[in-house]
């Protein structure tokens, strides 16, 4: 009986797609190498009928759905583009609500659409849906960046019933995707040990990515992610989705097999604790979910992942940095202006541009001498610095480098002047107890009084001391106890708290459009692409153990650009001050060691390695990166930066293997380089004293590097090799 009903909905959905095809609008949403395809039905439901390759021909698309013969779709809106809730569908929803009267149902209906050019490679699309009954609307926004095959989705939710509506749940995108087989990688960790890579099969039921923890959101999870199709996919081959929220707080992401072998993705903020209550015609919009699909593996995607940031998101993607010492690991809480002082000669010896004063400069009352106390009260510690932060800034121009400070502003110690006086402006439940994480609470940010505090503490810094020239933005706490004194809406929290962080970050951008500010917390417990609009890079983690690193830096770079990432050279770890250093080098780097406690034979040699850095940081920071040997694979991690011309690499090779007669055997096929080049090859970063094995004079075609490879002689007495390849005119 089951297979007749079957047969017969299966006959009805051909005679429906085979007669309904004039009334129907097909939409493809396309980029330069792929093609959504969206389609209203006769009925207008709102579907996604293709996400692959572009076609040549684009009036193809609507054929698509023929050439399948997967079960019946019983709801008929498994596919759908954006799933209300509360009608036909039968899986999980993008969007689920309570209307004005109580009733709980949802039906959006296709009205129209329109597509804008931003300019040559930025196209925007905006589809409007509507519900038949209720006066309620959504418009979906796909923005596209044609060359590097990104969409930006998002949605805009607003109504007109006549009390307001709750939205239960209130995704950015919902996507469709259909393969043999759907292969996740997604990420955990803890403090000190981000983006801990997991790949598995994803099996039938939903598989849930999420965060519910407020500020410090990706402590345990990131929202980055990436999906294989019908096998997993290396870095030259396979069809790979990556995705991303770009938001700073609590998100979900639910990735649903569904009945049909569809995968489903409905990614948005997490609605856990937040139905949100909408009036009357206000809007809702939601932040943007990031995607990018490429067929030619994991590689690619990055490339055209690390463009798009730089190109559109990361602030100043494409400029210049600042190599850094920083005082953290060097000091901790324990230092004065005579020893600041000492350090910003350091800094000049070193030879890099700024040195960086970490936590522990302010707080008078409650001073902070460690993590339990002052934080909140932004005034410089008169024991420690008697002539205020402006007598280190004038003290670091006289050494010729610039200055930046420390700051963690959306937090308070209870041990702290901020505390005593605004005890209505923190983050905490009015009946319960406390519970601190670092001994500290989240100020109320969703409070626009908290975001004035907040804004003030960079502004005055600045009206203070106009040559400042760098933050490090930390936030260490996640949300406990969630409940804010100045809402009436207490389900409204974590989405505010949000809100009003990036009105705060906008508002020091507008005002300071160029500063170089940090985003940090408590090492990589908040980075995403919503942050990193207002910050030039990142700190990804507190563990700069160069091995650890190199996992790490390894995971990072699938998502993030070189020049986001700040790595320091600090004691973590056994390795040598070269293997460190090499490893810093992969991203924008900066010391946080004793520069005076240095051998001689160290300190010449991070001398020569800031300035080999800097003769080779445009290629880090502006080429385009291969990962040659995965660390998770091999004996030895290998990766190659190279300029666009192709005319300039560089590439960095660590045994990660301490086993017996471990080390490169094989040679690296350096991917990335011009078939038609030649080029020579040299050693640098070598340690005082010490000789190459690699002989410089021999020239190399491009061809033979790609495809015969070459050897850096990695092993137990080369662990870290920096190799410098340049053309041959
Ligand atoms: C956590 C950061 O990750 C560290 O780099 C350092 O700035 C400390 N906070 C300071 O408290």
């Amino acid at each position: 009986m089951k297979h007749i009903q079957q047969l017969i909905l299966l006959f009805l959905g051909f005679f429906y797609v085979g007669t309904s095809f004039s009334q129907t609008t097909t939409i493809p949403v396309e980029t330069a190498n792929n093609a959504l395809v969206l389609q209203a039905d006769d009925k207008g439901d709102l579907k996604i009928i293709y996400f692959g390759k572009r076609l040549e021909n684009a009036k193809e698309y609507s054929q698509v759905p023929q050439v399948y013969r997967q079960s019946v779709d019983y709801s008929d809106v498994l596919n759908s583009a954006y799933t209300s809730s509360g009608s036909r569908n039968l899986a999980e929803p993008a969007i689920s609500v309570i209307h004005g009267d109580g009733n709980t149902s949802l039906d959006l209906r296709y009205v129209s659409h329109k597509q804008e050019t931003i300019d040559d490679n930025v196209s925007q699309l905006a589809v409007t849906l509507q519900d038949p009954v209720y006066p309620f609307n959504v418009v979906l926004y796909y923005r596209t960046y044609k060359d590097e095959d990104v969409i930006e989705q998002w949605s805009v939710i607003s109504h007109n019933e006549k009390k307001d509506v709750i939205l239960q749940k209130f995704a950015s995108a919902n996507l469709h995707l259909k393969a043999e087989d759907y292969y996740l990688t997604q990420y955990h960790g803890d403090w000190a040990k981000e983006m801990q890579p997991e790949q598995s099969k994803l099996t039938h039921g939903i598989k849930v990515l999420d965060s519910k923890l407020g500020t410090r959101a990706n402590l345990f999870q990131p929202s980055v992610f990436m999906i294989s199709l019908n096998e997993p996919s290396t870095e030259e081959e396979g069809t790979v989705l990556y995705g991303a929220m770009e938001w700073s707080g609590n998100f979900r992401i639910d990735l649903e097999l569904d009945p049909q072998d569809n995968l489903r993705v409905i990614a948005g903020m997490n609605n856990f604790a937040s139905p949100y209550s909408l009036p009357s015609k206000e809007e809702f919009s939601t932040p943007k979910f990031l995607y990018l699909l490429s067929h030619k593996g994991k590689g690619e995607a990055s490339r055209k992942m690390h463009s798009w940031a730089k190109n559109y998101k990361l602030l100043d993607g494409n400029g210049s940095r600042l190599t850094l010492l920083n005082n953290w690991e060097a000091t901790y809480f324990d230092f004065d202006e005579g020893k600041l002082f000492e350090l910003l000669e350091d800094t000049k010896e070193l030879g890099v541009d700024l040195f960086l004063l970490d936590d522990g400069w302010f707080g008078n009352k409650y001073p902070r001498n460690n993590d339990d106390a002052g934080l909140g009260d932004w005034q410089a510690n008169k024991k420690k610095l008697p002539n205020g932060v402006s007598s280190l800034v004038q003290e670091a121009s006289e050494n010729g480098v610039k200055f930046g400070i420390w700051i963690e502003p959306e937090m308070v110690n209870p041990e702290s002047d901020l505390y005593n006086k605004h005890p209505d402006w923190v983050i905490k439940q009015p009946e319960r107890e406390e519970h601190y994480f670092r001994n500290q609470l989240v100020l109320d940010l969703s409070n626009p009084k908290v975001q004035d505090f907040v804004f003030d503490v960079v502004d005055g810094l600045f009206t203070e001391n106009p040559d400042l020239a760098y933050i490090k933005w930390d936030a260490n706490a996640v949300i406990y106890n969630a409940y804010s004194s100045h809402l009436e809406n207490q389900s409204h929290l974590y989405i505010e708290y949000v809100e009003g962080l990036y009105n705060v970050l906008r508002r020091i951008r507008e005002k300071y459009p160029n500063v170089p500010l940090m985003l940090c917390s408590g090492g990589g417990g908040r980075v995403d692409y919503g942050a990193l609009e207002y910050f030039t890079e990142f700190w990804p983690s507190d563990n700069t153990d160069p091995l650890e690193r190199i996992f790490m830096q390894w995971e990072y770079s699938y998502f993030y650009p070189a020049i986001s990432v700040a790595n320091h050279v600090t004691e973590w770890g056994s390795q040598s001050l070269k293997f460190r250093t090499d490893v810093a080098m992969m991203g924008k780097l900066g010391f946080d060691i004793v520069v005076g406690e240095l051998e001689d034979k160290d300190l010449e040699f991070v001398k020569n390695a800031v300035d080999n850095y800097d003769s080779i940081k445009d290629i880090i920071w502006h080429g385009g990166l291969y990962r040659l040997s995965d660390p998770k694979e091999k004996d030895v991690a290998s990766l190659l930066y190279v300029n666009e011309a192709k005319s300039s690499g560089v590439v960095f090779n660590y045994l990660v293997n301490n086993r017996y007669d471990s080390g490169s055997k094989l040679p690296i096929l350096l991917k990335g380089l011009d078939p038609a080049k030649q080029y020579r090859i040299r050693e640098i970063n070598l340690y005082p004293g010490t000789q190459s094995a690699i002989n410089p004079d021999v020239i190399y075609s491009g061809d033979f590097l790609r495809k015969v490879g070459f050897n850096p002689e990695v092993d137990a007495s080369r662990k870290s090799v920096v190799l410098l390849i340049e053309e041959i005119i």
